[in-house]
């Protein structure tokens, strides 16, 4: 065992479970997922995926990473449809009250994009997405449309709708927080986002009782029955996306900046808006300094109190190579079976100092298997953020039916080898976890396996 992988290569499952995963695999392939794949999941496997994201209870634990696959109305259509636990909406640049944006160069629109196979540093094959975009590069107001419109999408259907937002950060030469452009993005984000919106089944959720949920900005539980009400309470998760770009500064003063952003940003997100009416997540990023650095952010954010901590983080954004090329452009970021190997050695190393108050959080980076989604389920994480895997060519995927977000997930459940059940009933067996049902959540944290 090692510090990147507490599974081994192959899951050990009984026959009979081996069998009907196997069969289920075909036929979904060919026919497409059941509609209620939680409920089959339970009485099939006995397993309950319920899980939850920035304290909200979700039915599953997948969702779609914010990206250029959560761009439109018809994108977060096909994903509500194929039943993900949450979207996050593609990264828009925040704007001060007269629109001026001080992290504008991020607002640049993709030209071109291509999924490429990638080898990591340990032989592992993989995939990465290589392109040239960044942020939002429609206008603010197209952005809140998107919010409204994807809440209108979801409204009865369980999906959790998830902005996500690029805010004004210092560099090292600069002492004062564009203040305005946190409270105005904000607070016209937590407008969209409480618009009344017209459920599917044509009921009208009062979702503006949002300054009622000031009162109580805690979950009733974590830990949510199968069956219970998704997504109760009315309270906007918010992910704040860090991608510096510092160049030029010294590396102390580089250093010493970002720790100083990872606790000012979750206070002045809340200073903006009523006390308890979003959820603030920070998605960590993989900076270009050493895993002691990265470490150094996990205690930054744990250690903070009161309004400077976050309610949940991601982990973590893509790496960054000066020399990769792509398009004529030199110095893009990449992911792929590097990435998650650095996730996966920096989160069971921060696990391994028993944090006394560990955050939820979310995982983000090279998720193509149920196998490696609860590799980052070990070491903590409660849900799991994809973008590569559902960008991959159509022959990747067994199935032939429906979006590729409904493929992928076909994927991620049901491989006989890499797929979620065979995985969960390993665990269970490994971990003596309870079987009445089998429960994601009681993965979580867990650590390390014994092997056989
Ligand atoms: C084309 C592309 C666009 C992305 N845009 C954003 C973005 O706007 N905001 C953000 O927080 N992350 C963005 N990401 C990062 C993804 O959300 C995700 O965290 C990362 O790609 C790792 O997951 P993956 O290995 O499944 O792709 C983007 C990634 C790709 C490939």
């Amino acid at each position: 065992m090692s510090l990147t992988s507490f599974l081994p290569d192959q899951p050990q499952v009984d026959r009979s479970v081996g069998d009907r995963v196997r069969a289920d695999y075909e036929r979904f392939a060919r026919e497409g997922l059941p509609e209620r794949i939680e409920e089959y999941l339970l009485q099939r496997y006995d397993l309950d995926v319920s899980t939850h994201y920035a304290g909200v209870p979700i039915a599953n634990p997948w969702g779609k990473a914010s990206g250029q696959l959560s761009m439109t109305a018809r994108q977060v259509t096909e994903d509500v449809e194929a039943g993900l636990g949450f979207v996050v909406l593609k990264t828009v640049i925040a704007e001060d009250a007269v629109g001026g944006q001080s992290m504008r160069d991020w607002a640049v629109k993709e030209s071109r994009m291509v999924a490429e196979r990638i080898t990591g540093r340990s032989g592992k094959e993989g995939w990465t997405i290589s392109w040239k975009g960044r942020g939002w590069w429609q206008s603010f107001d197209e952005y809140l449309e998107l919010v409204r419109e994807a809440r209108r999408i979801a409204a009865g259907s369980g999906t959790l709708i998830v902005p996500s937002c690029k805010f004004h950060l210092p560099t090292p030469a600069e002492d004062s927080w564009k203040t305005d452009e946190y409270r105005c993005t904000t607070t016209r984000l937590l407008e969209a986002w409480h618009e009344p919106v017209e459920s599917r089944g044509s009921r009208v959720e009062s979702q503006n009782s949002g300054l009622r949920l000031s009162a109580d900005p805690q979950p009733s539980t974590l830990n949510p029955q199968p069956g219970s009400t998704l997504n109760p309470q009315p309270v906007m998760p918010l992910e704040k996306d860090f991608s510096p770009t510092l160049a030029g500064s010294d590396r102390a003063a580089q250093q010493a900046k970002i720790l100083e952003w990872l606790t000012v940003v979750p206070r002045l997100v809340r200073e903006s808006v009523p006390a308890g009416s979003v959820r603030v997540g920070l998605k960590l990023f993989n900076a270009l300094f050493d895993d002691e650095f990265q470490l150094q952010m996990l205690r930054t954010i744990h250690s903070a109190a009161g309004d400077s901590r976050p309610d949940y983080f991601v982990y973590g954004n893509r790496l960054f190579d000066p020399d990769r090329e792509f398009d004529g452009h030199r110095g893009i970021a990449y992911g792929g079976p590097d990435l998650s190997d650095r996730n996966l050695r920096v989160m069971a190393a921060f696990q391994r100092n028993d944090e006394p108050r560990p955050l939820e959080w979310s995982a983000t980076g090279n998720i193509t298997t149920g196998r490696m989604a609860l590799e980052y389920a070990l070491r903590g994480a409660s849900s799991f953020q994809l973008h590569t895997f559902f960008q991959l060519p159509a022959d990747q995927y067994a199935s032939v039916v429906g979006s590729k977000t409904a493929k992928a997930l076909c994927e991620l459940y049901f491989h006989p080898q890499t797929g979620l059940v065979v995985w969960m009933h390993h665990l269970a067996e490994r971990l003596a976890l309870d079987r009445a049902p089998i429960r994601l959540r009681d993965v979580i944290g867990r650590g390390p396996v014994e092997t056989a």
